[in-house]
């Protein structure tokens, strides 16, 4: 199945914030924006076991809890399970990534791509989500920014283990879909190689947004697209640098990004165009994106991505970016 006929609308909701990954979030505060999400009528939510170590998807199971289970689609991802058992959050190994979700639990994640813990990690996440199924699995960062020079083990590990167990909980029609969820090109670019098996789609973060899809853009999403392969766009404001945040790929931003993201801000302002529109809209112009899933952890930001997919952005501003090399000049722009 196309991930287009999997996902309702080209507008989710990413629960990464709700993982407390900046900062401890009030529970009633992550429940009005999932419900601000709800009300605006977005229906695709994606969550993970590691955002907060199971945070993130207890917060959505429980806002969801009295939703019909089929008005809405989640997806979750497998690779990484979370142990009752506890550990001292800061030794984590994450990679480039250290110190992510220092605010959410404090219960022991253990990366494991095998055959039977993505059959546990999803039976797993059915518990903290309060549901029987979900819709969508992404195998989740088998790549070189969690793992080093070793991701190729990782990626073998889940070519060999969670690619064939999600095929087969999809043969079966346990789950609608599956693909990657990484923050890194390359992988999705290993998969697509592959004779088998086929990915439904693949959530591709950071990696296809006004700040950074020069490198997608060259060979991934022409063959996601060819092959059918719809693409999610995670991070899209490049962790909020884009829109105003402080952050840049889960860390501060460096000024170099601040500057670039001001030359953008500076065309944007004289054409009265929202730096979030900016953003959305631009990612969403790739024939081979299905979706845009922005994270938020605060309720009033949920009216903003949905004035900025409506808003009307005068031609002139994608020539001006253009022009002023803001964007690689083959890159698809809004018509
Ligand atoms: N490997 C993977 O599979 C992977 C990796 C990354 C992301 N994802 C998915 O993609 C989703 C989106 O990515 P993301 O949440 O990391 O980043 P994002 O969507 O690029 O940016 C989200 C951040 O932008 C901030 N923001 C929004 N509007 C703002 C405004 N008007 N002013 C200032 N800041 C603003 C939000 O701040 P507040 O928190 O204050 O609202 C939030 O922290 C994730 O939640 C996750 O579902 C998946």
């Amino acid at each position: 199945m196309a991930l287009t006929d999997i996902l309702p609308g080209t507008l989710g909701f990413g629960t990464a914030p709700l993982g407390n990954m900046f900062r401890d979030i009030p529970d009633d505060e992550a429940r009005a924006t999932v419900e601000a999400a709800w009300d605006d009528g977005i229906r695709y939510f994606d969550t993970a076991p590691l955002y907060g170590a199971g945070l993130a998807e207890l917060r959505l199971g429980e806002a969801l809890a009295e939703r019909p289970r089929a008005d809405y689609v989640i997806s979750t991802k497998v690779g990484r399970l979370i142990l009752d058992e506890k550990e001292d959050v800061s030794a984590r190994d994450q990679g480039e990534k250290g110190g992510l979700f220092a605010h959410g639990r404090d219960n022991r994640v253990v990366n494991d791509y095998s055959y039977d813990a993505t059959l546990r990690s999803i039976e797993d996440s059915l518990e903290r989500l309060k549901t029987d199924r979900i819709d969508i699995a992404w195998v989740h960062d088998v790549a070189q920014d969690f793992y080093g020079d070793s991701w190729l083990e990782k990626f073998e590990s889940a070519r060999t283990g969670a690619f064939r167990a999600l095929d087969r909980l999809r043969d079966e029609g346990t789950i609608k879909g599956w693909g990657l969820g990484v923050n890194r090109v390359e992988a999705i670019e290993l998969l697509l190689d592959l004779d088998e098996p086929k990915p439904n789609g693949c959530l591709l973060a950071g990696r296809y947004t006004l700040l950074d899809h020069d490198r997608a853009l060259q060979r991934l999403m022409p063959q996601a697209a060819e092959q059918g392969v719809g693409i999610v766009v995670g991070g899209p404001y490049s962790s909020g640098a884009l829109v105003g945040g402080p952050n840049f790929e889960y860390a501060p931003a460096p000024q170099a990004i601040l500057d670039k993201v001001a030359r953008i801000k500076a065309i944007a302002d004289r054409h009265g165009v929202s730096m979030k529109a900016a953003g959305l809209q631009f990612s969403l112009a790739n024939p081979a994106v299905a979706a845009v899933i922005p994270g938020a952890s605060r309720p009033s930001r949920i009216a903003e991505d949905r004035a900025a997919l409506e808003e009307t952005v005068p031609a002139a501003f994608w020539r001006d970016l253009r022009d002023a090399k803001l964007v690689h000049p083959e890159a698809p722009l809004p018509d």
